[in-house]
């Protein structure tokens, strides 16, 4: 009897350089850096310069990425005019899928054959740092259309998070607001082979280019069991009301065997190495905003799951309500993923591509036993 791994589950498939997922000592390196200490003291821009190129950026390398950020955050007007073909009421990520693919196609029109289509190292650090940073541009200008707003033009004066919160917001965010949004922005950046960065993988492995690779890894987090769990949390606050309201909650949700959205993990099992941050950023946000009622839920529903099914939040539980805090519409929160997560997949295109091995599982068949078409004659 074949031993199917289902789901992959618990499956080692290749190496990586660019993190280490360690549920033993709950702990998460991005290049060998633990994530907490990168949260607490980096600017989104460095830690993406550090898992692209594997250090941390000089002063000189994180101006120059800076500028050339700089030179690619205005929302291209021909996207702009994609987006704005996209129904106000379809799926964010739906739009950020068409964008993405809009952008590809023109960087590689007349770029030669298929056989082209991967490129080099160069070309594609270099594309990544473009998508890096016209995504803020896209995902602002998604929730300013569908609250029938124009985009805001991008400031050089300011860094990539707070030019983010001024995009969609038209405001020059708080100090406080601008550091929790940059610590949930390098917390998201990268997890390993999660399921939407090995399929930005198998894609590349092929030999595609690095824009089908990132449309692919839009498509798999989207799903609410991945990266659309954030939205789903704050759809749960949302059911839930309010503190009181949890246990009779719990009690009906669970009856119906429902997934409960920002909690559980395939690989950390005793807690996401990453929420204690998160939920300290979270918690700067409910006195920024004096919101102890968000703080109250979100304790009331954690302590009460946990201790009926021991099953732990992972770092969708406190962003939600984080980015909800912020401002963001819920349908905002994970484009904000893939706008951080972009810089962790790009990293794995760059890295699986140096690797050069198509990834092609097998499957053991389980269908109907060979049959032949009635009067078929093989010809001689
Ligand atoms: C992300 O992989 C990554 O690194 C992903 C990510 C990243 O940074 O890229 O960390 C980001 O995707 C985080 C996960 C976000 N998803 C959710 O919050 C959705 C809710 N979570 C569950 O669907 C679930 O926990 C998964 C999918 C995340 C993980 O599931 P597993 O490892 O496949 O475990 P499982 O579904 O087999 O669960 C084991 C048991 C089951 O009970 P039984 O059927 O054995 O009785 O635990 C139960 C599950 O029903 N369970 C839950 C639950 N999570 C697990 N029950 C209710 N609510 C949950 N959230």
């Amino acid at each position: 009897m074949t031993d199917i791994k289902k789901g992959l589950a618990g499956v080692v498939v290749d190496y990586t350089a660019v993190s280490k997922v360690n549920p033993e000592t709950n702990s998460l390196l991005y290049r060998g850096y633990p994530v907490q200490e990168l949260a607490a003291t980096q600017p989104f821009e460095a830690v993406a310069y550090l898992l692209w190129n594997g250090e941390l950026p000089t002063d000189v390398e994180l101006a120059q990425l800076r500028a050339v950020e700089r030179q690619n955050r205005a929302l291209p007007a021909d996207v702009r005019a994609v987006i704005d073909r996209v129904p106000l009421d379809a799926h964010p990520m739906d739009e950020l899928r068409t964008a993405v693919s809009l952008i590809g196609a023109q960087d590689l029109a007349g770029s030669g054959s298929v056989l082209d289509a991967s490129g080099n190292p160069e070309e594609n650090l270099a594309r990544s740092v473009r998508l890096f940073a016209v995504l803020p541009a896209i995902v602002a200008y998604g929730q300013r259309r569908r609250r029938g707003l124009e985009p805001v033009a991008p400031r050089d004066d300011l860094d990539y998070s707070a030019n983010f919160l001024w995009m969609t917001f038209g405001e020059v965010p708080d100090d406080v607001v601008v550091d929790a949004f940059n610590r949930s922005m390098i917390l998201y950046a990268e997890h390993s082979f999660n399921a939407s960065t090995f399929t930005a993988r198998v894609i590349t492995s092929t030999l595609s280019d690095l824009y089908s690779a990132v449309v692919g890894a839009i498509g798999a987090l989207k799903g609410p069991l991945h990266g659309g769990a954030n939205e789903a949390v704050l759809h749960i606050f949302d059911e839930i009301g309010d503190a009181a309201a949890v246990n009779g909650w719990l009690d009906t949700a669970l009856a119906e065997k429902r997934k409960i959205m920002g909690f559980g993990h395939r690989v950390y099992k005793r807690g996401d190495s990453r929420v204690p941050t998160m939920k300290a950023a979270l918690d700067t946000l409910v006195n920024h905003y004096d919101r102890p009622d968000v703080a109250a839920l979100y304790d009331a529903l954690e302590s009460e799951f946990v201790a009926r099914k021991g099953i732990y939040p992972n770092l969708d539980y406190p962003s939600g309500p984080a980015y909800n805090l912020i401002g963001f519409d819920t349908l905002t929160f994970t484009p904000l993923f893939v706008a951080a997560r972009v810089t962790g997949w790009t990293s794995h295109i760059l890295e699986q591509l140096a690797a050069n091995a198509l990834i092609r599982p097998l499957s053991e068949y389980n269908g109907a036993d060979e049959r032949h078409i009635d009067g078929y004659v093989a010809d001689e």
